[in-house]
């Protein structure tokens, strides 16, 4: 407790200060400081008030975006940022002048956004004349603070409306119910292990919401990278509070309708998450614990034997000389080079945790104590000595991230590891930054941060307000450095702590969760809220990393995480085994199938992670997502009272995991309107005329048909080899022959199974997997439609290929499901196809085609009548 006892006496200005803004009652329509008149201005793109010294700018960014940006004594807050793009911030987009009674402002196609003139207060609308958001009156200002790491920082508090059917959504990762009405949250990266239920802050900082008021969606961020808190409700009911102690008052507002729309624009202003290799979706087996050469060749030998597919081993701390990042435990590990070529020949990416704590070693040639000292490169307390802590190694430093030339050296100390030792991927662990003996468990906020860097001012800053960005910076040097060497392949890279924005440098999971039935539950809102703030590449330790799974447990989570972006079985030393093969034979063919499914899946999920990386819309989604409105009563579908464990998987798959997965009793599963099909079995679940029907007010009305406005429910009695997951009617999932690693090349035809519905249709995406040639038009893309006529006829509508990438399959197995008849015949591009094979237990018909560049039209003739 060195360091606890070095701090006593100092005041903690942070929480004090926040409590004090963030708990204060605040007067709703309190005048901004001064008395003088307000004056109003007119921008190209927005407009600029002022009173007192109290100045705000509302501006368009696009028809869809607008940023407001509000600053004390006269003056802005710098036009800088860690997240929002510099491009983005400095769009712009015509405006019509508004005037209304009191307040002032513009519109675009899609906001109106006005201005009380007396106060300063901000509204905005959406086309449709939803209220997003209504300020309950000016900013609250406090008075500039001292103390450690204050700098004179003024602390802020914006108070808005809730309306009365509002809810929320987002923030990153916090670990509960999806919905966020009614609570309130922190916003401070923090080593949590062990975390539980409810348990706030944790790693990341992702001050974005999606809000949901009158049928349509809408986002908030707030680029401000202190402490920040926000309080939906939970202090004043009807009041959203966002309050920070430091830093500017900088935010944007994003219209939908939709979540996906919101999605894709906080993509644009914040950038989309970065595409990884193909084999990052694969499954990843590590523990912390694989502490020598034969441990780790141990582990993919028996993953090859017992024919688990899998694609990454991970290395934990322990393959290093004393917990020294960049070095190796050459007595553990005395073949590493030979051991990394060895795995990578059986298809299985070596991933290595490089910490971010630089051991405090003079004199002992550890080069990157040696070239950072002699380079200046470590973070420094207020006293300007280098600043050392205990993490892993014992004493370290910390580069300075905010130091674009700090993160370039930092990118150099990748090289012998990606050049040299053909290491694929890396973990950039501990980086809140985590601190050993101290009970802040992080840095004092007043150690110093150079910020030098393009686009800012320089300037020093106090760890108050770079520590949530501080995670996110080491990840960019990581990624960036990586790029540097191998420009033209993408990079893994995988963080704890990260800021808004940081989707943009790779992958992250949920850090140190427990091995508990709840965590395995709630491992469904937090990985869907992470997606929802750009961090769709995420994944949760599959068995949990902290406490002994019970091999139902494991079991459980195996299947569900093959449902999940980024699957990876993690657990902590104390742990028990939680490699697939740990519980025998029996487990082990239950995990082994979840896995073999999620091969078989990868060019649906290849195809939902690009459309990630281009668009911003995640993988797994709430339901509200791909049915806005599901319920009669226009709320989205996450909100009935059952649980918040359904999940989309892309726009096809609904997962539906048991909410209470210990209870061996059976649940209901909600199921959107239109129709359904089992995925297992492949049968369409309207042959169930006996489903009752979700109505309106939550009441269960019997005996109701599916149909395609109402949702309605199945019952679900849990068994442990059976995760449920339906398929939207209405959609074509390609599917591929079983391999053992990503890097393998299928044998036989891609399959197309197709499930007749509404809007029907489905895409094929493929590249090499690995470069970024996709960007040059290295990838081919085929767009696939269906219809079902009233006859029974399905046509399979194949589109051209884009793209100039050549895909590995020659040869399409289309399969139509939902068939009660065997088949006349089929026809493609009007020629008579020979062999359909008909299953009619399964209700599928299956022909096999050549792919043809042009794309083409194949048709399944009903029987005759
Ligand atoms: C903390 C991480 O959260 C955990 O996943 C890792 O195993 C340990 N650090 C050791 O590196």
């Amino acid at each position: 407790m060195v360091v606890a006892s070095r701090r006593r006496g100092k005041k903690w200005w942070a929480a004090a200060l926040w409590l004090a803004v963030a708990s204060v009652a605040l007067p709703v329509c309190a005048a901004p400081a001064g008395q003088d008149a307000a004056t109003v201005a007119r921008l190209a793109s927005g407009i600029a008030w002022h009173r007192g010294g109290t100045v705000l700018q509302a501006t368009a960014l696009r028809e869809g975006v607008v940023r407001i940006r509000i600053g004390r004594d006269g003056k802005l807050p710098e036009d800088a940022s860690w997240a929002a793009l510099a491009a983005a911030r400095a769009a712009s987009a015509p405006v019509s002048a508004v005037e209304q009674g009191d307040a002032v402002g513009f519109a675009t196609g899609a906001l109106t956004v006005t201005v009380a003139r007396a106060t300063g207060a901000v509204s905005v609308r959406d086309s449709a004349g939803h209220v997003l958001l209504r300020d309950l009156g000016a900013p609250f200002f406090a008075a500039p603070a001292t103390g450690e790491g204050a700098d004179g920082a003024q602390g802020f508090a914006l108070v808005q409306a809730i309306p009365d059917d509002a809810h929320y959504f987002g923030l990153g990762d916090k670990f509960g119910p999806l919905d966020r009405l009614g609570r309130s949250y922190a916003m401070w990266n923090t080593d949590s292990y062990a975390y539980r239920e409810g348990q706030d802050p944790l790693y990341k900082d992702i001050p974005f919401f999606i809000g949901y008021t009158g049928g349509v969606y809408w986002g908030l961020f707030v680029d401000n990278t202190w402490r920040l808190s926000f309080d939906f409700g939970h202090a004043v009911p009807g009041q959203l509070r966002i309050a920070a102690p430091g830093g500017p008052i900088d935010y944007y507002v994003m219209a939908g309708p939709d979540a996906k729309a919101v999605e894709r624009r906080y993509a644009w202003l914040t950038g989309t998450p970065a595409m990884p290799p193909r084999w990052a979706l694969g499954f990843q087996q590590s523990r912390w614990g694989y502490k020598t050469e034969a441990d780790l060749r141990g582990v993919v030998e028996r993953l090859r034997k017992e024919r688990i597919p899998a694609d990454a081993v991970w290395m934990d701390i322990d393959y290093q000389d004393h917990f020294r990042p960049f070095t190796v435990d050459a007595k553990a590990f005395p073949h590493f080079r030979q051991m990394v070529a060895d795995f990578a020949a059986q298809g299985m990416h070596t991933v290595a945790i490089t910490d971010l704590h630089v051991a405090d070693l003079p004199h002992a040639g550890y080069a990157p104590y040696d070239e950072g000292m002699a380079q200046d490169r470590f973070v420094k307390q207020a006293d300007g000595k280098p600043y050392v802590a205990p993490v892993w190694p014992g004493p370290t430093l910390f580069p300075e991230f905010t130091q674009a030339a700090t993160r370039a050296w930092w990118g150099t100390l990748y090289r012998r590891f990606a050049l040299e030792d053909g290491i694929a991927g890396f973990w950039n662990d501990m980086n809140e930054p985590a601190i050993f003996e101290t009970a802040s468990k992080t840095m004092p906020l007043d150690n110093r941060h150079r910020i030098d860097e393009p686009g800012f001012a320089p300037r020093t800053a106090s760890h108050g307000e770079i520590h949530n960005v501080f995670g996110m910076l080491n990840h960019r040097a990581t990624y960036e450095g990586l790029l540097a060497f191998k420009p033209g392949q993408r990079p893994f890279v995988m963080t704890r702590a990260s800021y808004a924005g940081g989707q943009r440098y790779g992958v992250t999971w949920s850090g140190d969760n427990v091995s508990s039935w709840n965590h395995l539950k709630l491992t469904v809102p937090m990985l869907t809220s992470l997606g929802l703030g750009g961090f769709t590449f995420a994944g949760a330790d599959i068995g949990g990393f902290a406490g002994i799974a019970s091999p139902e447990l494991l079991t459980r989570w195996y299947e569900l995480a093959m449902f999940t972006p980024i699957a990876r079985s993690h657990a902590d030393p104390q742990s028990r085994p939680q490699e697939p093969w740990a519980d025998g034979p029996q487990h082990e063919a239950i995990r082994r199938r979840y896995i073999e499914a999620r091969y078989r899946l990868l060019p649906y999920n290849y195809a939902l992670a690009e459309e990630a990386a281009r668009t911003g819309v995640p993988m797994m989604r709430p339901l509200f997502m791909e049915f806005p409105q599901a319920r009669i009563d226009g709320a989205p579908m996450d909100l009935n009272f059952t649980n918040d464990s359904e999940f989309m998987w892309g726009r096809a798959l609904l997962v539906a995991p048991p909410p209470a997965p210990e209870s061996p009793g059976a649940y209901q599963v909600i199921l959107p309107p239109g129709g359904w099909y089992d995925y297992w079995s492949g049968r369409r679940l309207d042959a169930m005329r006996s489903l009752m029907t979700w109505g309106v007010g939550g009441q269960l009305i019997q005996g109701r048909d599916m149909d395609a406005t109402t949702p309605h429910m199945v019952m679900v009695e849990p068994k442990l080899d059976q995760l449920p997951v339906y398929v939207r009617a209405g959609s074509i999932i390609p599917h591929q022959p079983p391999v053992q690693s990503t890097d393998e090349v299928p044998g036989g035809p891609l399959a197309l199974d197709v499930y007749p519905g509404p809007d029907c249709e489905g895409v094929v995406y493929d590249d090499d997997g690995r470069s970024f040639g996709y960007r040059q038009g290295a990838y081919s893309r085929v767009a696939l439609t269906c219809d079902l006529a009233a006859d029974g006829r399905v046509t399979l509508r194949i589109g051209r290929q884009e793209g100039a990438y050549r895909p590995w399959w020659k040869r399409l197995r289309v399969v139509v499901h939902g068939l009660g008849k065997p088949p006349r015949g089929a026809t493609l591009d009007g020629a008579a196809v020979d062999r359909i094979a008909y299953d009619a237990q399964a209700g599928t018909a299956a022909v096999e085609v050549p792919v043809q560049e042009a794309g083409g039209v194949l048709v399944i003739e009903p029987e005759a009548k």
